[in-house]
């Protein structure tokens, strides 16, 4: 067996053992929203519109273990058709259990199948989700050539993947465990590590670091052994995420998770060097970011394949042209207090709330601000770019 096969092997007996996420099976439609999954709702985020209609959409969730997210894919796009893979037999059992109870069965097709080997699928997806799985992979970059491969021109994909300076105390628990116990009884090593965090000095640099940040998340034993007892894990710092990101010839499209990206964020109270900030090319900014906030723990981002239309809404004309559609991702409409799509806190003005109202879907933008008076272009704008309207185009 080589390495690679080794490795893979290795991969697919941990999650055989311990099926990940471990969340309970549920009849009906997956609880709250994740706007990731939303598929219009990603186009819009990443490229500033959403098409008039979808045609055909395909959609792959590569690494789908237990099925949550496949859940929320099919469930959030009602026309797909979603395919999941993954190694794991014991992880798809489940999946195939929970798209079943929910009631998406019939549009969900789940299969054994390598990453590395999507091109047996002879199909071409839309958007693709590979959500926790290409830091898995003893070759992460053939993965995400090979996700590219199947991408269709004009499609996103969404990936997730482990940041290294975040993960330092987690590498040092992993470590020890690997050294006390030998790498392969699953259980034995999340044992071995339970007894660790029960024993060592409370003030211990890992015990706090578990304690503070993951302890909750790590009460059950499948997200503890992910978290602690992997055979195989490569973190990106933003340097060898862009790396990674090159070599796939995808476009990136920006991280999903962009208030933590802000400058702002850590720089508000140093205008000066914030300015400086801002002038720096994107990749550094990023850097910046990285260096200064420790806790960095995983990049979420979205990828594109050219070729991509890209709408940032300040061409008056264009935007007038569009058709707006209130975001099905907002929560508490209609209403003046809303959550977003980010479940941030919004409160409309009067007049953002009326042409909330009217952005159904069967008038354009100029057409709207004919039908409300007091409202400019430049609120539309706004609207649009806060994601509480999509423009169609
Ligand atoms: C941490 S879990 C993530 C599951 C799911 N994507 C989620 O976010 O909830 C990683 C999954 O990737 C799968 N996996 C790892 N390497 C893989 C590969 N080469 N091909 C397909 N699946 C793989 C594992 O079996 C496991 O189910």
């Amino acid at each position: 067996m080589t390495d690679t096969n080794a490795i893979t092997q290795a991969v697919q007996n941990l999650y055989n053992v311990y099926p990940f996420p471990p969340e309970p099976l549920t009849d009906g439609a997956p609880p709250g929203y994740n706007w990731r999954w939303c598929v219009p709702a990603a186009h819009h985020f990443a490229l500033g519109w959403v098409p008039h209609a979808w045609g055909e959409l395909n959609i792959l969730d590569a690494g789908c273990g237990t099925g949550v997210g496949t859940d929320y894919l099919a469930h959030l796009n009602p026309t797909a058709q979603v395919t999941g893979i993954d190694l794991s037999p014991a992880a798809l059992g489940i999946a195939q259990e929970r798209v079943a109870r929910s009631g998406v069965a019939h549009r969900v097709t789940l299969q054994q199948l390598s990453l590395t080997d999507v091109p047996q699928l002879s199909q071409q997806y839309q958007y693709i989700n590979c959500v926790g799985v290409l830091h898995h992979l003893p070759d992460p970059k053939a993965g995400l050539r090979a996700l590219a491969g199947v991408l269709a021109p004009g499609g996103l994909m969404h990936i997730f993947v482990y940041a290294l300076w975040g993960r330092w105390e987690i590498r040092r628990m992993q470590k020890a465990i690997a050294c006390l116990q030998p790498p392969g009884d699953y259980p034995a090593g999340v044992a071995m590590g339970r007894r660790l965090f029960a024993h060592l000095p409370a003030d211990n640099r890992l015990v706090r670091r578990e304690r503070e940040r993951w302890a909750l998340d790590n009460i059950q034993d499948a997200t503890f052994a992910d978290m602690y007892v992997h055979p195989q894990e490569i973190d990106y710092t933003v340097q060898t995420l862009f790396e990674l990101i090159a070599d796939s010839g995808l476009a990136f499209l920006g991280f999903s998770n962009p208030r933590y990206w802000r400058l702002e964020r850590l720089l508000a109270p140093l205008p000066e060097l914030l300015q400086t900030a801002q002038g720096l090319p994107q990749q550094q900014q990023y850097e910046l970011m990285e260096a200064l906030d420790p806790e960095l723990s995983h990049f979420e981002l979205f990828l594109g394949r050219q070729p991509l239309a890209h709408f940032d809404g300040s061409e008056a004309t264009l935007v007038q042209q569009a058709t707006p559609v209130r975001s099905p991702c907002l929560m508490g409409w209609p209403g003046r207090s809303l959550l977003d799509y980010d479940y941030q806190a919004v409160d409309l003005t009067p007049v953002e709330q009326e042409l909330l109202a009217r952005c159904e879907g069967d008038l354009r933008v100029n057409e709207v601000l004919a039908q409300v008076p007091s409202a400019t272009l430049e609120q539309v704008q706004d609207l649009q770019k806060r994601q509480l309207i999509w423009l169609k185009r």
